[in-house]
């Protein structure tokens, strides 16, 4: 196939859990247009790149995955750049890049279809549009799952100007989707055969809706509503932000059942003056009432969370102070960056950036902190019968990788069982990333 006509297509999807989404949307709507989704190891006529802006590295790797897509005869195929660097960088991308064909932001992907179009006839496209008319109105409707966890994007975009982040530039402000809609999605994927629904979104717990009977809603009462989809037995949601953690959410974690036990909350810093740099209106000492009273509710909850060390100012004493939250807070595993200065955000001007050096040396001992408290929550489960749903295949003949409820990766040697299962397991040994055990036959027969 040449370039001009392309019948094989494959996304690649980078960065968050809302790009995963929105790579599965592109594939479902390229497939509804009569394309084929190449496999593993074929040449695909269409690459259509998803990519993160959120920090140097993402971005980078964007230009030298472009100068790297042949096709085995030697030939480019079509390039598409999704995703928010195609949102931040649109013409630049062109520029530094010219084998890209399309630049399509993440508002605007429902139009992919009409963008190949225009580079079909050889001409480039560009479309960094946010429309009023949600790209959710026109997309397909689900098709079946390949893994019973499944993700609903249920709010985008993000009003709240951390200092550092270009979510707000690239997503654009919240916009939450409509009650009917969700639950209609949701039921579509467990239609398609997901077991577990995991609600994303930038600022998930910002959700706000009219439920059937027009009442305002919160996430929670959305939550409630999922509770009673037959067939979906596992709710989570990611990202929240502290000042969204309301009551009514809290709640839901002592009484929904299927809600997993399991919490991301990003503080980002220890440091109170550090935070008020960063916009994020929340104190170190509101962050931890709040982990206090989701513990009261639900004592096994996993907490977990994101940190940047480095930020502008950043002094020995701001970082000791960070150490000293994620002593309090006790994680169950938390993911943790360099800060990266992002062009456009404030931050990325502010006065006494850190040197590289000092920021490695923190993120080390950040990171071993963390890598012992997620080791210390992971050893808890020997010896304990855990619930695993099962995702996908492990390396090893035989093996099946689950996820507990409490989001911890766990391997079993099962040759009769098949993803998609919900099984018990007897957890033997923990290692700092995952647990490893037997199915519990007891149980299970
Ligand atoms: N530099 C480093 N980390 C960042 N994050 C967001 N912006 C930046 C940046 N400029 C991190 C935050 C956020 C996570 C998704 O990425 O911790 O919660
Ligand atoms: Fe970025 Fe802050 Fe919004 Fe999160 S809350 S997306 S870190 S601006």
């Amino acid at each position: 196939m040449n370039k001009a006509d392309p019948k094989k297509f494959r996304v690649k999807s980078f960065g968050c859990q809302m790009n995963v989404y929105d790579g599965e949307r592109m594939n479902e709507m390229l497939v509804d247009q009569g394309m084929t989704r190449a496999d593993e190891g074929e040449d695909a006529d269409l690459v259509v790149l998803n990519t993160c802006h959120i920090r140097e590295k993402a971005a980078e790797k964007v230009y030298s995955d472009i100068g790297r897509l042949r096709k085995k005869d030697g030939s480019t195929p079509m390039i598409a750049v999704a995703g928010c660097v195609a949102q931040a960088e649109g013409k630049e991308i062109s520029r530094r890049a010219p084998t890209v064909d399309i630049v399509v932001g993440p508002q605007a992907y429902h139009r992919l279809p009409e963008l190949i179009a225009r580079a079909k006839t050889g001409r480039k496209a560009l479309d960094t549009d946010m429309p009023a008319n949600s790209k959710f109105d026109v997309l397909p409707v689900r098709q079946k799952q390949a893994r019973p966890n499944a993700f609903l994007t249920v709010q985008e975009g993000c009003d709240k100007f951390c200092t550092y982040c270009v979510v707000p530039y690239t997503r654009g402000a919240e916009i939450s989707r409509p009650w009917a809609d969700l639950i209609d999605e949701a039921k579509a994927l467990v239609d398609g055969g997901a077991k577990e629904i995991t609600l994303l979104g930038q600022n998930v717990n910002a959700w706000r809706g009219a439920d059937q009977s027009g009442k305002d809603r919160g996430l929670d009462g959305l939550i409630r509503a999922l509770d009673r989809i037959s067939g979906l037995e596992r709710i989570r949601y990611t990202t929240s932000h502290p000042n969204d953690m309301t009551q009514e959410l809290i709640e839901a974690h002592g009484d929904v059942a299927k809600l997993m036990p399991y919490l991301h909350l990003p503080v980002q810093s220890g440091s109170n003056a550090i935070l008020k740099a960063m916009n994020r209106s929340h104190t170190t000492e509101s962050y931890l009432k709040i982990l206090q009273r989701v513990r009261h509710v639900r004592p096994d909850i996993a907490i977990s969370g994101d940190f940047i060390v480095g930020f502008p100012g950043e002094s020995d004493r701001d970082f000791e102070d960070t150490l000293e939250v994620v002593r309090q807070a006790n994680y169950s595993q938390a993911y943790s960056f360099k800060y990266s200065p992002r062009p456009g955000t404030p931050a990325a001007t502010m006065e006494d950036q850190i040197a590289p050096e000092i920021m490695n040396e923190r993120l080390q001992r950040l990171q071993a902190l963390l890598n012992e408290q997620q080791h210390a929550f992971n050893r808890q489960a020997v010896g304990r019968t855990t619930q695993a749903l099962l995702e996908r295949k492990g390396k090893l003949d035989g093996q099946l990788v689950g996820k507990t409820p409490w989001l911890q990766s766990v391997h079993i040697i099962a040759p009769d069982l098949a993803i998609g299962d919900m099984v018990d397991v007897d957890i033997e040994s923990a290692g700092p990333n995952s647990l490893a055990g037997r199915l519990n036959e007891r149980i299970a027969a």
